[in-house]
């Protein structure tokens, strides 16, 4: 009788936390999110949703529904979590970024090719011991969600344990990752050089391991052309060719010096982004970082095989690398994510990327609303990921990963706030004077994993 009472408390108790699991709840608080981009969208109030006094409904880590405060008795809450006078946004999604590198941003002098040698190679040494990067990916991923960041495309160090260690602290937090081991076989130090046999070995074991494993994702990662051998490009190739589903993540034309190399060392193509054709790595599933210096055919092949660029400002500021043009992949229809490129980038923080991205436009003369911004940050980094359908805005069903912001968190910002008038200016503000101290709350598939009280 008693061992029946017990076995009935037990299954009472599972049945709440089944219930809990499948419990509703809401988040008050000014809402936006985008529906397109505003830079292809006819009248710019059509590319986003801004409700004032909103309300996000969340069950099951998914979106149930977005409306106005004042509608909620449509449903019951278990709760409703009151961030009134904040803005809630999609969270921030970066498109490139490289975890091993968060010790070394802010590393002195040097453009790409020697700040590689001086800088990035010592440090991705120490990722051969997988305490040092189960230690690093802790830190890197406190780092995203303090910056608002639910999402990312990231790259690890060529030892295969530097990305296990990473998919194994993302999944504690049931974040939404791609990641993939770096594959390079020349052009490096040797203590850090795999074989185009090795590489493939490791990727794939990491694919069978990884890839589509609850939100996770595998991307195949060669470093760049430079440092791969033709079979090792080869073997990458064969690789997407063998897994059509798996991501191809790599760096483009982001330094000049980059890319006279390339071509001395692959004088039969036609330029740097034929190499990657070449070897079947390009396509929707193929992301770029940098492509600054891209010609007009480079745009046109861009354009002809859907692949994908990741706009990296602090980076390419930072190591000197360029001007990235934003109005040429908009004409030619190319999918632009948002990277911070940390850490050849300066910060983890999307909102100081797209401040820096403004001033990109600025030196050509060409300008980038708020609006184009915030949706580069959110829906458009999720189209450029091919995972709208998952994450990027609050359409219904979709994972709810949600950054609650401080449109204001210091004196001055609070002082410059006083004095705007639109949506458009009080975002504009957010964009160019906000970083991790606007972070109110990150919310990962409906969980809060950061907050700052
Ligand atoms: N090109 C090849 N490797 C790298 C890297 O680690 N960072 C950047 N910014 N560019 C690269
Ligand atoms: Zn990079």
């Amino acid at each position: 009788m008693l061992f029946r009472t017990k076995c009935a408390a037990l299954l009472v108790a599972s049945l709440f936390a089944g219930q809990s699991y499948a419990e509703t709840y809401g988040v008050r608080g000014s809402i936006l999110h985008f529906l397109s981009d505003p830079a292809q969208t006819a009248e710019v109030e059509n590319s986003y949703e801004y409700i004032e006094d909103g309300l996000l409904v969340v069950r099951n880590g998914k979106v149930v529904d977005v409306k106005p405060y004042r509608q909620r008795q449509s449903q019951r809450y278990s709760r409703i979590e009151d961030y009134s006078g904040k803005l809630i946004m999609p969270g921030f999604i970066d498109t490139h970024v490289h975890y091993p590198q968060t010790q070394m941003i802010a590393s002195y002098g040097e453009q790409l090719l020697e700040w590689l040698e001086t800088y990035t190679f010592p440090t991705e040494k120490k990722f051969e011991d997988k305490e040092h990067a189960l230690k690093v990916s802790k830190l890197f991923l406190n780092e995203l969600v303090k910056n608002g960041t639910t999402s990312a495309l990231v790259f690890g160090t060529v030892h295969l344990q530097s990305v296990d260690a990473l998919f194994e602290e993302t999944e504690k937090l049931n974040m939404r990752l791609i990641a993939g081991k770096v594959m390079m076989d020349r052009n490096a130090p040797s203590y850090l050089l795999d074989t185009a046999d090795s590489s493939y070995e490791e990727s794939k074991m990491l694919i069978d391991k990884w890839h589509n494993k609850g939100r996770l994702q595998y991307a195949i990662t060669p470093r760049f052309a430079p440092t791969s051998t033709p079979e090792q490009l080869t073997a990458a190739g064969r690789l997407k060719s063998e897994y059509p589903d798996v991501y191809v993540h790599t760096h483009l034309s982001e330094n000049t010096n980059e890319i006279a190399w390339v071509n001395e060392l692959f004088p039969e193509r036609e330029g740097y982004f034929d190499v990657y054709q070449h070897y079947g790595l390009a396509g929707d599933k193929s992301v770029f970082a940098h492509s600054i210096h891209l010609t007009d055919s480079e745009w046109d092949e861009f354009e002809r095989t859907d692949s994908v660029i990741s706009f990296c400002p602090t980076s390419n500021m930072f190591l000197g690398s360029g001007l990235f043009k934003l109005a040429e992949a908009e004409a030619h229809h190319v999918r632009v994510g948002l990277g911070t490129d940390v850490g050849a980038g300066t910060s983890f923080s999307q909102l100081r990327s797209l401040g820096e991205a403004y001033g990109i436009m600025q030196l050509q003369s060409k300008k980038m609303s708020a609006f184009k911004g915030l949706y580069l940050a959110t829906l458009g980094s999720a189209e450029a990921l091919s995972l709208e359908d998952k994450i990027g805005n609050f359409s219904r069903r979709k994972e709810a990963d949600f950054v609650v912001l401080d449109w204001a968190a210091t004196d001055f910002q609070k002082l410059r706030y006083q004095d705007t008038n639109t949506l458009e200016e009080k975002l504009f503000a957010l964009m160019l004077l906000g970083d991790d101290r606007n972070v109110v709350a990150t919310y990962v598939a409906g969980e809060k994993v950061y907050g700052q009280e």
